[in-house]
């Protein structure tokens, strides 16, 4: 069941902000807090939100841990060189502590909501002041008042379903392109992910507070929004407002921006969805479906629920309904009982569907999933060699995009500045980065180019029309 904040726990939270803020003002200088999020685009929306209820809070931001006043790390559990990371900066920090013993040192976040990390954090990190779950976001505030007034380490790891918290201030990355979470959490239950053990179930925002949110960002001068969810296609259960019906009322909104969204789930992407991205212009021609095995076999054991026909069936109507559609996929090397058959399958579905790019993973266990308790007879180093084989193979299948995309169209969104002088880049409605002649004024317009050649990075020419 969605449990929401209630307005009084969220003016609790508000009055603690105000406290801390009073504590900071009494310095001479102002505070500075350092904030790394360490994981997806979930985890850096919620880096945003920390980021909004700070600047509440008095305090300024630096990129680097030195000299702050606060290090907040909020921090990734979804494989295993994400938890390593954190570790090493986390020891990284004693030094820092030592400088300035009055600094706050916190660590928040999906890997924090594992005990065994939790444990390993108290026992060998004594110099952490906070530690807090992702349930308990919002509780930020009263966490930084009570360790600055009681010099006692907080801990707050509470396990439960999830709550939605509506109204944090958010200090967003960029001026030009914003992340809406539309829903929090997830019910697969794929048996390598530790995702849902670490944010909870599944639970949709309102569709009037992201619409409106939306509406808001487009006020600001927001051109991208992307929406989040670890399984977008199932949005909207306890509303009556499902995936497509909710694109379709951004798409609605009036003025010129882009909607982008991810991660779809292939056992509920739809038809439906693939025909409204079809016919809702200003949502990007981009489907990132993660398949993760091309082996039937494997997917099972890996409870997707769905099977490669299944698959290759979606994607070939997605690639029939939207013509230059981009579509990218994550990957999973050497599941527990893979065998180099099952890994030539995913390799030969590469082949087949062309995929615009790929995020690709070796299989990481994860504590207290099912698939970390089966037998995974094959060694790191061959699952290294298989690894090796499929960006090989990726390699050829992106020069080979690469080509067909020369001489095509695309409306870009300028966001920086090109690697020469007198260039300008932007990104276009699927993955493709282009350079083109331009100067900064571009910065936040849509320009439409002709790609014209690519060394490396594809330059292209400004055209007028399409
Ligand atoms: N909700 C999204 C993905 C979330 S995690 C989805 O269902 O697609 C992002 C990616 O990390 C996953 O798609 C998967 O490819 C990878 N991943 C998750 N757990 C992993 C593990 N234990 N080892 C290696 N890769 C993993
Ligand atoms: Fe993890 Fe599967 Fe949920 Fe994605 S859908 S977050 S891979 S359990
Ligand atoms: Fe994201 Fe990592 Fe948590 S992928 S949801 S930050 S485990």
């Amino acid at each position: 069941m969605t449990t929401k904040v209630t307005a009084a726990e969220t003016a609790a939270q508000k009055e603690y902000a105000e406290k801390v803020r009073e504590l900071n003002s009494a310095r001479e200088l102002p505070p500075i807090a350092h904030v790394h999020s360490f994981g997806c685009q979930q985890n850096v929306s919620d880096g945003e939100k920390i980021k909004g209820m700070l600047a509440m809070m008095g305090y300024g931001f630096s990129d680097s841990a030195d000299g702050a006043d606060l290090v907040l790390f909020n921090t990734c559990a979804v494989r295993e060189n994400a938890e390593d990371r954190v570790f090493g900066n986390l020891g990284a920090l004693k030094h820092n502590k030592k400088l300035k013993p009055d600094m706050l040192i916190g660590v928040c976040g999906c890997m924090v909501q594992q005990e065994h990390i939790t444990e390993r954090i108290k026992k060998s990190f004594p110099y952490v002041d906070m530690v807090f779950g992702t349930h308990v976001l919002h509780t930020l505030p009263q966490l930084i008042y009570e360790a600055l007034t009681t010099h006692k380490r907080q801990i707050s790891i509470p396990q439960m379903d999830g709550v939605i918290a509506e109204g944090i201030p958010l200090r967003r990355e960029s001026k030009l392109k914003a992340s809406i979470p539309i829903m929090y959490g997830c019910n697969n239950f794929c048996t390598y992910c530790i995702v849902p053990y670490v944010r909870g179930r599944e639970r949709s925002r309102d569709p009037e507070e992201i619409v409106r949110e939306a509406e808001q960002l487009v006020a600001d001068g927001y051109k991208e929004l992307l929406l989040l969810g670890q399984n977008v296609n199932s949005y909207g259960r306890g509303t009556d407002v499902d995936f497509p019906e909710l694109l379709r009322r951004i798409n609605a909104l009036p003025g010129d921006f882009r909607i982008r969204f991810m991660t779809s789930h292939p056992k509920d992407c739809t038809h439906e969805l693939i025909d409204t991205i079809r016919d809702c212009e200003k949502v990007s021609r981009h489907l990132h479906l993660p398949f993760q095995s091309g082996s039937d076999r494997i997917l099972k054991r890996m409870n997707r629920r769905y099977d490669r026909e299944k698959y290759l069936e979606l994607v070939n109507y997605a690639k029939e309904q939207i013509p230059g559609l981009s579509l990218t996929s994550d990957i999973i090397v050497g599941f527990p009982g893979e065998t180099y058959e099952d890994f030539c399958d995913t390799v030969s579905l590469i082949r087949e569907v062309k995929f615009s790019s790929l995020f690709t993973f070796i299989y990481s266990p994860r504590e207290g999933t099912p698939a970390a308790a089966m037998e995974d007879p094959v060694t790191r180093a061959e699952k290294g060699k298989w690894f090796a084989e499929l960006l090989a193979a990726q390699e050829e299948i992106a020069a080979e995009n690469e080509q067909k995309l020369i001489g095509t169209s695309h409306r870009l969104l300028c966001d920086a500045k090109g690697t020469a002088d007198g260039y300008m880049s932007g990104h276009s409605e699927g993955t493709a980065v282009v350079e083109f002649p331009g100067d900064e004024s571009m910065i936040g317009k849509f320009i439409n180019v002709r790609i014209e050649e690519c060394d490396g990075i594809f330059k292209g020419k400004i055209i007028t029309e399409e």
